[in-house]
């Protein structure tokens, strides 16, 4: 871990896959980070104590979006958990918590749409529009959207919708806030092995087929992700506002020649 540097985060879904290894990340760049969760504590405990053991800080904050009070929850929760760290301000916010909808336009129902809608979109909207005040000048805000907003498949379409509008966020959100300093990023990562897609990617002839499709020739890791969102996060990615960027190994670009 690098020495403290005085920068405090907060990172949604930071108990498990893609969000604990941007955790660890902006804890080993020195940050304060504050783990949220939404009901898996033993993980975000776990998340917590290995960025201890590796010599950094954090605590656990829990919230489960999609339910009623749960911004209101989150913010006593990082305030408080701050507040015992002698910090009362944020640099980072990386809206990470998300959840995956599978289904074709005939497949899913409305309740589904609704909820992927909330949790993926209605939750970082006011995440963010709640953090603005703690957020200090020269912040930086990371969705974690998908590469799902890129790719045109038709069996996560709900998903493919609510990942898209995400992305949608960063523009003017990046000319609102700009002038003092504040970058607003979307990473967009490919299928990435985590709980969210051990379904799939246990199936050995699903691993290859996406291989296959994918110009640097494997799956992702979460850090391969985190390590996209720690360069926005920290000083080097200052000049970097209003994109989507792409963190997929380079999935479905075009044809690959065969070897
Ligand atoms: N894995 C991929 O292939 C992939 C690809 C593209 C984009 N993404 C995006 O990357 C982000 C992280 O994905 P992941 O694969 O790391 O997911 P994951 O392994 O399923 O972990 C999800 C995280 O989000 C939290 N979470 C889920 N639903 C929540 C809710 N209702 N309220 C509060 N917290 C909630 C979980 O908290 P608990 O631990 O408490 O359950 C956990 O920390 C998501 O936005 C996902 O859409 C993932």
């Amino acid at each position: 871990m690098g020495e403290p540097d005085g920068r405090t985060a907060l990172v949604t879904g930071g108990s498990r896959g893609i969000g604990r290894a941007v955790a660890l990340r902006l804890a080993a760049d020195g940050a304060l980070v504050a783990v949220h969760y939404g009901g898996n504590e033993e993980a975000a405990a776990e998340t917590v104590e290995l960025i201890a053991k590796s010599g950094g800080r954090a605590f656990a904050v829990r919230a489960r979006f999609g339910t009623s009070g749960a911004l209101d929850e989150l913010f006593e929760g990082l305030t408080a958990g701050l507040a015992e760290h002698g910090e009362d301000g944020l640099d980072v916010l990386v809206n990470n918590a998300g959840i995956h909808l599978a289904g074709s336009i005939g497949q899913i129902t409305e309740e589904e749409f609704d909820r992927v809608m909330a949790i993926n979109v209605r939750t970082p909207v006011f995440v963010i529009q709640r953090a603005l005040p703690l957020l200090r000048d020269g912040g930086r805000i990371v969705n974690v959207a998908s590469a799902a907003a890129r790719i045109g498949s038709p069996l996560q379409i709900g998903y493919s919708v609510s990942k898209t509008a995400l992305v949608a966020l960063a523009a003017p959100l990046a000319n609102e806030l700009g002038r003092r300093g504040i970058t607003v990023n979307t990473v967009n990562p490919g299928v990435i092995l985590t709980d969210m897609t051990s379904a799939w990617t246990s199936a050995p002839e699903a691993m290859a087929g996406l291989e296959s499709i994918t110009a640097l020739g494997r799956i992702g890791l979460p850090e391969d992700v985190a390590d996209v969102v720690g360069f926005l996060a920290g000083p080097q990615g200052r000049w970097v506002t209003g994109q989507a960027i792409d963190a997929s190994g380079g999935t479905y670009l075009g044809p690959i020649p065969p070897a």
